[in-house]
């Protein structure tokens, strides 16, 4: 299937499910592989405009909490909580943690920044964005959680590796099948905070 058909391709099959981005199927394919969407616990979404895949962990997960955040205003999703801010900014980040008050179980991250058009310069910001995903997880994500975040292949991903290997007993990299061939993206999972 070529680039475009295929975009078409998930661009539909998200409409009739009612997702409202073409992303929700990724997260379904990576949570079937992980199973990490459990019932009763605390998940952070980063990056979640349009609210795709906090439809699929609503859709998913009974009780806990679940919290969205991105630079645009997402509209509601019953069950979920929403903020919009900057991730980056340390005034988002203590809302985080006020809203939890607690440590968070899963932390998600389909964070992208805008495209600039120059390859290696939405890599290199894109694979920022995980680093800081990995930082603020090792502060507050739960002794057992989880954390899944995009990533691209790129000169970064060597430097991702060594940070989520220090941080994690367990790293996984996914690239799921609704993930364009083409494109750099892949996830990054990881499980069992080291001490
Ligand atoms: C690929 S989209 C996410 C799609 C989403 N997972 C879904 O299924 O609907 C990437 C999002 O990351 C957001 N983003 C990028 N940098 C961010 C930051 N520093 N703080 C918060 N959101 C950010 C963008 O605004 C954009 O909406």
């Amino acid at each position: 299937m070529d680039s475009k058909s295929y975009q078409d391709h998930f661009f539909k099959k998200a409409k009739i499910a009612g997702y409202r981005s073409r992303s929700a199927f990724k997260l379904i394919q990576l949570n079937n592989k992980y199973k990490f969407l459990k019932n009763n616990i605390n998940i952070l979404d980063v990056g979640s405009f349009p609210g795709g895949w906090c439809q699929v962990v609503k859709e998913k997960i009974k009780g806990g909490k679940i919290l969205g955040i991105d630079k645009k205003k997402i509209e509601e999703i019953k069950g979920v909580k929403f903020l919009t801010g900057d991730f980056l900014d340390e005034k988002s980040k203590s809302n985080i943690i006020n809203y939890f008050n607690s440590n968070i179980d899963v932390i998600l991250s389909d964070m992208a920044p805008n495209t600039t058009g120059n390859k290696s310069l939405d890599c290199i910001r894109t694979n920022q964005l995980c680093l800081d995903i990995l930082e603020f997880s090792k502060e507050k994500l739960s002794k057992k959680g989880v954390v899944v975040s995009k990533l691209f292949m790129g000169e970064e991903f060597e430097e991702i590796k060594i940070k989520a290997k220090k941080n994690f007993k367990k790293i996984h990299f996914f690239k799921p099948d609704s993930s364009r061939d083409e494109s750099r993206e892949t996830y990054i999972h990881c499980s069992e905070l080291s001490t």
